[in-house]
C-alpha cells in the first residue's frame, strides 16, 4: 500500500513539476499519509512538496492582494480621468475657429526634378508635406495643387509616405501647371521677379517653384516665367523685414507665409510667425531703421533648409 501510495505520490510530484497543483492537493491528503511520505520520500522531494503545500496556502492570500492591487489601479485610473476630463473640459469651452476656405490657388511647380540630387528631393519630399499639413490645420486653406509630379519625388513619395495618395483638399496632377490652370490666373513667386507683391489676388493661382538648390540655379524660376509670359512677384521681404542671409525662402515658408498673411492680414506679422530665427530677421519701420531683433542663429546657413524647431519640414 505505502509502495503504492508513494508511486502515486512521486507521479503527482513529477506532474507537479510540470505545473499541475491539483495533484498535489491529492498528494498531500492527510497527515498519515503526509508522515509516510515524508519518511520515503528525499529530503529535496519533501521540500518540495512543503513548498508547494505553502504555495496552496497562500492561494487565498494572494487573491487578496490581486484585488487591492487592481482595486489600486481603479482608483488611480479614476483620479487621472478626473484630472484630464477637467482639461477636456476646459478645451470644449474654447471657441471653435470657423474655417472658411479661400478661392486662392497655390500650386507648387514640381517640373525641376532632374536638377535635385536624391537628398534634396528628400528635402523638398518634407517640404510639401509641411505645406499640405499646415494647409489642412489652416483657418483660410488654399487650393493647394501639385504639377509635375513625377520622377524621384514622386518615387520618395510611393516609398516613403504611401498614404500621400489619400490627401485630402489637394490637386495632384502630373502635368505642368501651364496645362492645369489658366494662364492669366498664374504668378509665378520668385525673389528675383522686380514685382514687389502687395495684396494676394484670391482669383489667382501663386505658383512656388518646388526646387531645393541651395541657389545653385540661381534665377531659374524668373527665367522660366518669363519664358512662359507669365506675370511674377517676390515677396515683399525687404519692405517688412531686413534678415542677414539671402531673401530665397524654403518652399514650405512661402507657403506657410501665405497662409499666415490671409489669416493675419499683415505681411510683417506673417513673416515674423513664419521666418525661421537663423534667418535673422528685424522688423522694418517706415524710415528704414529697425524695431525689433529675432534671435540670430547659423546665419550663413542653407536657405532651403527650415529651422531646427521645424522637424517634420527638415532634411
Ligand atoms: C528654394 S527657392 C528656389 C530658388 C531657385 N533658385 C529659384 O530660382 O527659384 C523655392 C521657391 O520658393 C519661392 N521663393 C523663395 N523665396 C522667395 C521670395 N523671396 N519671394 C517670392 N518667392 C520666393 C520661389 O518660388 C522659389 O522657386
Amino acid at each position: 500500500m505505502a509502495d503504492d501510495s508513494v508511486k502515486s505520490e512521486a507521479s503527482a510530484h513529477q506532474e507537479n513539476n510540470n505545473g499541475d497543483n491539483k495533484s498535489s492537493q491529492k498528494v498531500v491528503s492527510s497527515n498519515a499519509e503526509e508522515a509516510a511520505e515524508n519518511q520515503t520520500l528525499s529530503k529535496r522531494q519533501r521540500k518540495k512538496l512543503q513548498k508547494q503545500q505553502k504555495w496552496e496556502d497562500d492561494r487565498d492570500l494572494r487573491k487578496q492582494r490581486r484585488k487591492e492591487r487592481k482595486q489600486q489601479r481603479q482608483l488611480q485610473r479614476h483620479n487621472h480621468q478626473e484630472e484630464d476630463g477637467g482639461e477636456a473640459q476646459k478645451c470644449r469651452k474654447r471657441p471653435r475657429r470657423e474655417v472658411t476656405p479661400s478661392s486662392l490657388k497655390l500650386v507648387v511647380d514640381c517640373s525641376f526634378d532632374n536638377l535635385m540630387l536624391v537628398k534634396d528631393v528628400g528635402k523638398l519630399h518634407k517640404q510639401i508635406q509641411r505645406c499640405y499639413s499646415e494647409n489642412r490645420r489652416a483657418l483660410h486653406p488654399v487650393q493647394f495643387y501639385l504639377t509635375s509630379l513625377g520622377g524621384q519625388l514622386k518615387q520618395s513619395m510611393d516609398e516613403k509616405d504611401k498614404g500621400w495618395v489619400n490627401w485630402k483638399d489637394i490637386t495632384i496632377k502630373s502635368e505642368h501647371y501651364g496645362e492645369v490652370v489658366a494662364k492669366e490666373e498664374l504668378v509665378y513667386l520668385t525673389s528675383d521677379s522686380p514685382n514687389v507683391l502687395e495684396e494676394l489676388d484670391h482669383k489667382k493661382a501663386y505658383v512656388i517653384g518646388g526646387l531645393v538648390d541651395h541657389n545653385h540655379h540661381k534665377g531659374i524660376t524668373f527665367e522660366r516665367a518669363k519664358e512662359l509670359g507669365i506675370a511674377h512677384a517676390q515677396l515683399p521681404l525687404s519692405s517688412f523685414v531686413r534678415m542677414n542671409s539671402r531673401k530665397v525662402l524654403a518652399v514650405n515658408h512661402v507657403f506657410e507665409i501665405i497662409l499666415a498673411y490671409m489669416e493675419q492680414g499683415s505681411w510683417q506679422k506673417a513673416f515674423f510667425t513664419i521666418l525661421p530665427q537663423r534667418k535673422g530677421a528685424v522688423a522694418v519701420v517706415e524710415d528704414g531703421t529697425t524695431i525689433q531683433e529675432k534671435e540670430e542663429e547659423d546665419s550663413d546657413s542653407d536657405p532651403d533648409t527650415p529651422d531646427q524647431t521645424e522637424k517634420q519640414a527638415q532634411t
